[in-house]
């Protein structure tokens, strides 16, 4: 199945990215680097946002306006998630927010969910998923699992790096999902670890867990 991914390919977005990558930056750098980038990736995410018109008076005349038509929900993926949504949400006021956690097994490489809080109907919701990182794409699938099973059939998935084996495994889901991304990267190494990657960005921005 083609799955529709937009790699936001920005001078801007680039030098965020590659603060990220930096093994010397600080995780207060890496948080400050991912906030803004996510500003830039959801940005990217909304421009085909269904809109609907209304009625507004400037001080000089009556005209028309635009507003969104389905506020969508955010679900960061704890943690790393966690470091975008604050951004995401402040783009987007009128957007909901749910949580899924999900750690990463490190022998076996599947996920391991441990927390879900989403609305119990999604039908008619767009849903951004927001993980900074998209490896063998199991967390990812596993969440979008979720969010189907909840009626959700327009799913954005917003990522900053992955690997290929992670962007094929979305693909062929066959869920209803599209990928904005910064950067598609060259694969994995044996950890499962994206290459050249930013390293875990869960640890990068709150310390080993
Ligand atoms: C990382 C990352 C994704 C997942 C990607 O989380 O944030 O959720 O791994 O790997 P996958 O595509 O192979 O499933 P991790 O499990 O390290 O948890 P953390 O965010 O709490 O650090």
């Amino acid at each position: 199945m083609v799955m529709q991914t937009h790699v936001v390919d920005h001078p801007l977005a680039a030098a965020l990215l590659t603060t990220m990558r930096d093994a010397r930056s600080e995780n207060a750098t890496f948080r400050s680097a991912l906030r803004r980038l996510t500003h830039m990736l959801v940005y990217e995410a909304m421009r085909d946002a269904e809109v609907e018109e209304f009625p507004v008076d400037t001080p000089v005349a009556a005209t028309t306006g635009i507003r969104l038509a389905k506020p969508p929900l955010l679900v960061p993926v704890l943690r790393a998630g966690l470091g975008m949504v604050e951004q995401a949400s402040a783009l987007i006021p009128s957007a909901g927010v749910g949580f899924v956690g999900m750690a990463r097994d490190e022998e076996t490489h599947q996920p391991v969910p441990y927390l879900e809080s989403l609305p119990a109907d999604l039908s008619g919701i767009p849903v951004f998923v927001l993980d900074p990182m998209l490896a063998t794409g199991g967390s990812m699938v596993h969440t979008i699992d979720l969010l189907v099973a909840r009626g959700a059939t327009d799913v954005t998935a917003v990522c900053v790096v992955a690997a290929p084996a992670g962007v094929d495994a979305l693909a062929a889901s066959g869920h209803p999902v599209r990928l904005v991304i910064a950067s598609i990267d060259d694969g994995l190494d044996e950890n499962a670890f994206i290459v050249p990657g930013l390293g875990d960005a869960g640890d990068r921005q709150f310390g080993p867990r």
